[in-house]
């Protein structure tokens, strides 16, 4: 490719990145409660289809609450409830009593902060919601595809039958992000995922959220700024339970219009 080509290509992706998507998720009017207390209030947010949107904010403001709100495993916090709003997946109410609620926890899959393998091998780790869903029709070629998808196979496949609490952080998290895609998603709902993580396999995995964007719907909570940058295509800012600010990477980042979101993204608070 010429350089004059390549440099047309570069513009053409870009502009591809930045143009609108449909939303494939919605959050309408949310407010959510624990044991009583609002913590979540009248958030609406849009989530577009093979966008990754950063969800920024101070600890406290309600990040993970929304996160769980949005695929209804917040109801499974004791004491913990939506007390008004909706979540549109696909234009459905994921809180419409007809909706299964395994279906939407399949379609809406979560990585969490710390990575969580289970006490048991690599391959079962893998293989371990896909076969809750009768998904592992053929077990070895499953688990194989998303190993592979998570760069992980090379690094497992003579010890597929150990123990997935020997391998590293950077690892095992690739592992649980294996075990959440093999249940085939369309949205991945990640939470603050390389918190626990060095440079380095945080950049794999950031690297990892790039690549899946063109197949999956991202939500990734983050209170690093460098990694918003990085990662997102837009961003929803929270404060106190509520969205401060919504848009494009660029609008709620580089050209922020509320002091208190300008004070988070330069660092000066937070
Ligand atoms: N299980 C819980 N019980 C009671 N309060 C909670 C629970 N989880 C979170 N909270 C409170 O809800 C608010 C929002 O928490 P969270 O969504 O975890 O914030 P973030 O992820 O932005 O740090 C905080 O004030 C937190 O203390
Ligand atoms: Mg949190």
């Amino acid at each position: 490719m010429t350089s004059a080509a390549a440099s047309e290509h570069a513009a053409v992706a870009r502009a591809a990145r930045h143009a609108p998507m449909p939303a494939v998720l919605e959050a309408r009017s949310l407010s959510a409660a624990y044991s009583g207390t609002v913590r979540l209030a009248d958030v609406t947010a849009a989530f577009e289809r093979n966008r990754v949107t950063a969800i920024l904010g101070p600890s406290g403001c309600g990040k993970s609450t929304l996160l769980r709100a949005l695929n209804r495993t917040l109801e499974l916090i004791p004491g913990a409830r939506l007390t008004a709003g909706r979540v549109l997946l696909n234009g459905r109410n994921v809180y419409d009593p007809a909706v299964p609620t395994g279906l939407v926890r399949a379609q809406i899959g979560v990585l969490q902060q710390k990575p969580t393998p289970f006490p048991m091998s690599i391959l079962d780790n893998a293989l371990f919601g896909a076969r809750y869903h009768g998904l592992a029709h053929d077990p070895a070629a499953h688990a194989r595809t998303y190993l592979e998808r998570v760069g992980l196979w090379n690094e497992v496949n003579y010890r597929l039958g150990s123990s997935a609490l020997a391998l590293s952080g950077g690892q095992q998290q690739r592992l649980c992000l294996a075990r959440t895609l093999a249940v085939q998603p369309s949205i991945i709902l990640m939470d603050e995922p390389c918190s626990a993580l060095d440079p380095r396999a945080s950049g794999v995995i950031e690297a990892l959220i790039r690549e899946l964007a063109r197949e999956y719907t991202i939500v990734i909570v983050t209170h690093n700024i460098a990694q918003a940058r990085r990662v997102a295509d837009r961003c929803v800012f929270m404060l106190d339970g509520e969205v401060l600010a919504a848009g494009s990477r660029d609008e709620v980042m580089e050209h922020p219009m509320h002091p208190i979101v300008r004070d988070f993204v330069t660092g000066q608070c937070g």
